[in-house]
Parts: C-alpha cells; structure tokens; sequence
C-alpha cells in the first residue's frame, strides 16, 4: 500500500499489550493508526516506543470510550477511517471476579458506544478482540470455531462471550457492518526490538509474566497451580502464541474486511499455532533460553484452569492465509528478553 491510498485504522486500547503490537504492524503494512487509549492499563509511553521502531507517529486521542458522548465525538472526527479494531476492555481475571459490574460496565458501555457510534456515522468495519475463554471446557480438542461456547468462568470471560453475542445480534439487524472476532489463545512474548512488551499491573495473574518477573527477582517463586491434572506431566496444556504473529493476524483481518470481494457479515477466527505446551514444558524451555533456574513449587489447582486448551487454526490458515510463525524458544526469549531491558531501565 503506498501513502497515497494510505488506510486510516482505528485502534481502541492502543497502548495495551495485543494493542501496541498491532499498531506497529499496521504501520509498518501502511495504514495510518489513530490510536485512542484511556491509559487505565497501560502509558503513553508505548506511542514513542512505536514511534522509534517504525519512524511513524499514530495520532493519539486520551478517550475513556465509556462516555457516550465523547466517544460518539471521537469517531465522527476520525470517520474517515475504514475500519476500527477494538481490544480497549479490562482483562484481569482474578480483578474481575472480585469487581464484576465495573468489568461488565466497562467492557460493555465502551463496546456498544464504539458500536453506535459507527452505526449513526456509517462506518462498517469492525475487529473485535476475543478470547478462547468463551470456550469453557471445551468438547473437543483441537477447538475448532464451530465448539458450542459455554458461560466462562470469570465475569472477565462473560464480557467476551456476551460481547460477541452483542455483535451478533448487531449485525443481524443491518446489512452493511461486518465485523470479525479474533479468539487468542494464550498470547505471550515481546517485540523484538524489546522495546515493547507486557507490562501487567501488580501481581500477574497469566504464567509467562510471572515467569520472567520470578527470574528477574521481582517474585519470590513461581506457583504451579496443580500437577495433577490427566496431562503428560500433570500440568495443564496450553496453546501459546507470540503476540507479534497474533498482531499480524489483526493486519490481514482488516484487510479482509476491506476486501469487497472476501467481507463477510460476521466471522470468527481461532488465533492459536494449533501446538500445546504444559507449564512444565514452559518452565523448562525458559531455564533453557535463559540459563537460569527458576524458582517454583507445586501448589493447589486453580479454580476455573482446564487440563486442555489449543486451537484448530484451519480456518484462519485457509480464509487470512495466516498461520503463527513463532515457536516456544523465540516467545520466551523475548518475553524475557523485554522484561530484562525493563528491569534495567527501571534500576
Ligand atoms: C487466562 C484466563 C483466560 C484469559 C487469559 C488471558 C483463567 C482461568 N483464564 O488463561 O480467561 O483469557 O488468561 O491471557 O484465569 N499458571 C501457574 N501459575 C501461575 C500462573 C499460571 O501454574 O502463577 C498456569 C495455569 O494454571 C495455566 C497456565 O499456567 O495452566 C496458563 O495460565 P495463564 O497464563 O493464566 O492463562 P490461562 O489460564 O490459560
């Protein structure tokens, strides 16, 4: 895409994880990003980080998208964009069981307000950010997009699952929106310029953020939550995915929504490499590329975990022509890689 037919993309959440990733892979396939962020979970930082790996400035809007009437006055002054991929929402698990109505307020209010919004001013393309949770305990494995979902453990889970059925439902009542849900698996790594990563607030609730911040002496010792479970060593088995490959996959999903010929009204893709690795097998592999040891004791199963979770990628490989390319080795490198470079700078 030269500069001249230059697309404008929305992304909400921008400065998130999944967010900064996608934003730098957008601009480097030539898109304009209009990023807006209410930096409830993340710094506005991570635009001049963006800004040195690919030498393009997004424009930044400070927007808290669950105020209807800013969020409606966002969009009308970006509505030349062509489309908007939304990950702005909050996702900690643990928090979501302890603060349920301010996670289903949140993740709702901003969703339908980004959905109105884009209805009254006729602008029809829309990623929405999913999650394998909205699987449950799934039937079969692989998990193919077809598996009936099932009610997620966390009120974190339910914003997901309801969320889709939101846009569903939105777009059976009109022609012209189409809209695609990206389910992620279990998303980890860094960009591999280490100047963009994960940076969870407090303690972390997902493994591989804790992993790195064990071995960086922040947490005394890595929980493993259960080695009892029907697996090759008792740990549950998960589907990991480097957050750069999932990034990418945002890319060729807005460009098929642009497509005339390939928009569909609504689909839905599994973002997964299709491979699943126990805790175990983590661990193991980042003692290996970090030479380290790491700190770690068998404790309780956690409430909600399944034994089982990793993702047909069929369907994304045949209709985005996308696979993962990234394996185990190089997700954890540059998760650790990100959280040394971190460390350092923060001394
Ligand atoms: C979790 C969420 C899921 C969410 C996803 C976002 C639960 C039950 N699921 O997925 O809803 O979409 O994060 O990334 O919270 N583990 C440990 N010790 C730890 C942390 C994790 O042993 O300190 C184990 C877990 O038991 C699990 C595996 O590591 O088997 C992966 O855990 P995690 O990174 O939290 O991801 P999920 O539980 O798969």
């Amino acid at each position: 895409m030269n500069k001249a037919t230059a697309s404008k993309v929305i992304v909400t959440g921008g400065c998130g994880y999944i967010g900064s990733h996608t934003v730098i892979e957008l601009q480097q396939s030539g898109f304009d990003v209009i990023v807006v962020d209410d930096l409830s979970n993340s710094s506005a930082e991570t635009i001049d980080r963006s800004v040195q790996i690919t030498g393009k400035s997004p424009v930044f809007v400070n927007l808290d998208l669950k105020d209807e009437k800013a969020c409606y006055s966002f969009f009308k002054e970006h509505q030349e964009a062509s489309g908007v991929i939304h990950f702005a929402a909050h996702k900690a698990v643990g928090e979501s069981v302890q603060k349920p109505l301010m996670y289903y307020q949140n993740n709702f209010f901003s969703l339908i307000n980004c959905l109105s919004a884009m209805h009254e001013l006729e602008m029809n393309n829309f990623i929405f950010s999913s999650s394998a949770t909205v699987y449950g305990t799934p039937e079969t494995l692989p998990i193919t997009e077809s598996e009936q979902t099932q009610r997620p453990f966390s009120p974190y889970g339910n914003t997901k699952k309801v969320a889709e059925e939101i846009l569903e439902d939105f777009i059976d009542s009109t022609d012209k929106f189409a809209a695609i849900s990206l389910r992620y698996f279990n998303p980890i790594g860094a960009h591999d310029s280490g100047l963009i990563g994960e940076l969870p607030s407090g303690i972390p609730n997902n493994l591989m953020p804790y992993i790195t911040q064990t071995a960086a002496g922040v947490r005394e010792k890595l929980m493993i939550f259960g080695n009892d479970y029907p697996t090759k060593d008792g740990t549950p088995i998960r589907d990991y995915i480097h957050v750069v490959d999932l990034a990418k996959a945002h890319v060729v999903a807005i460009q098929r929504l642009l497509d005339k010929k390939k928009k569909k009204n609504y689909e839905i893709f599994n973002l997964g490499t299709g491979i699943g690795y126990s805790v175990m097998d983590v661990i193991q592999t980042f003692e290996e590329v970090s030479g380290q040891k790491l700190n770690y004791e068998i404790t309780d199963r956690r409430p909600g975990d399944v034994p089982f979770l990793f993702a047909s990628t069929d369907l994304a490989k045949e209709k985005l022509g996308w696979v993962a390319e990234k394996n185990l080795s190089e997700m954890i490198s540059s998760s650790w890689e990100w959280e040394r470079n971190f460390r350092n700078k923060n001394k």
